[in-house]
């Protein structure tokens, strides 16, 4: 007998904490450009840091059979008041390719209509490719914007922006 494996995406709440760190580390590691932040200052955030993260910033998780598999946040962007983004989306290797980063930009989608907005925005860096075209696949075009990471000098964002329907 087989069972059918079940994926869900789920509003990260304070209860999630743990969840989340694990994800988010999961993410830094892996693809340390990716993102703003580092492995090695998030390893160092206390539980207190992560279940304030949790309760009080807007991430979806996703669940493959009761074990956390993607993740993605949304926010603002006080350089653009208004305007709605999507940040930190990952997706664990195995689930790559199977649409569940897909569901997760839907995720932020739903939560930017529900503000009322027409689009939503992103950065992504020059050496994550898969991002990029990922990215392209559903939706997003980059709005000619690229500027050097805080961070590292060496990687380039560029913003992409996808229209709603
Ligand atoms: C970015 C991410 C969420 C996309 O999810 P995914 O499940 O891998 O995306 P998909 O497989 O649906 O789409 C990726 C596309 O890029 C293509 N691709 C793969 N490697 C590529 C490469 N090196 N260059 C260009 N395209 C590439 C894939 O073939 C696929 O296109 P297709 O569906 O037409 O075949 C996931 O790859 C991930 O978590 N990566 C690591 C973290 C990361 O880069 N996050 C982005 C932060 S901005």
């Amino acid at each position: 007998m087989t069972r059918e494996s079940t994926l869900t995406i789920r509003l990260c709440g304070l209860d999630d904490w743990q969840d989340l760190r694990a994800i988010r580390l999961e993410a830094l590691a892996d693809t340390p450009d990716a993102y703003g932040s580092t492995y090695e200052e998030s390893v160092l955030w206390s539980d207190a840091q992560w279940k304030n993260a949790a309760s009080t910033r807007l991430f979806y998780l996703a669940d493959r059979d009761g074990g956390v598999v993607g993740m993605v946040s949304g926010g603002f962007n006080d350089a653009h008041p208004g305007t709605r983004w999507l940040y930190g989306m990952y997706v664990t290797p195995s689930e790559r390719g199977s649409g569940t980063a897909a569901l997760l930009v839907r995720a932020i989608d739903d939560w930017a209509r529900s503000h009322g907005v027409a689009e939503v925005y992103l950065h992504v860096t020059n050496s994550v490719p898969r991002a990029r075209a990922f990215y392209e696949k559903v939706g997003f075009r980059t709005t000619g914007e690229s500027f050097r990471m805080d961070r590292d000098h060496s990687l380039t964002l560029e913003t992409m922006v996808q229209h709603l329907d």
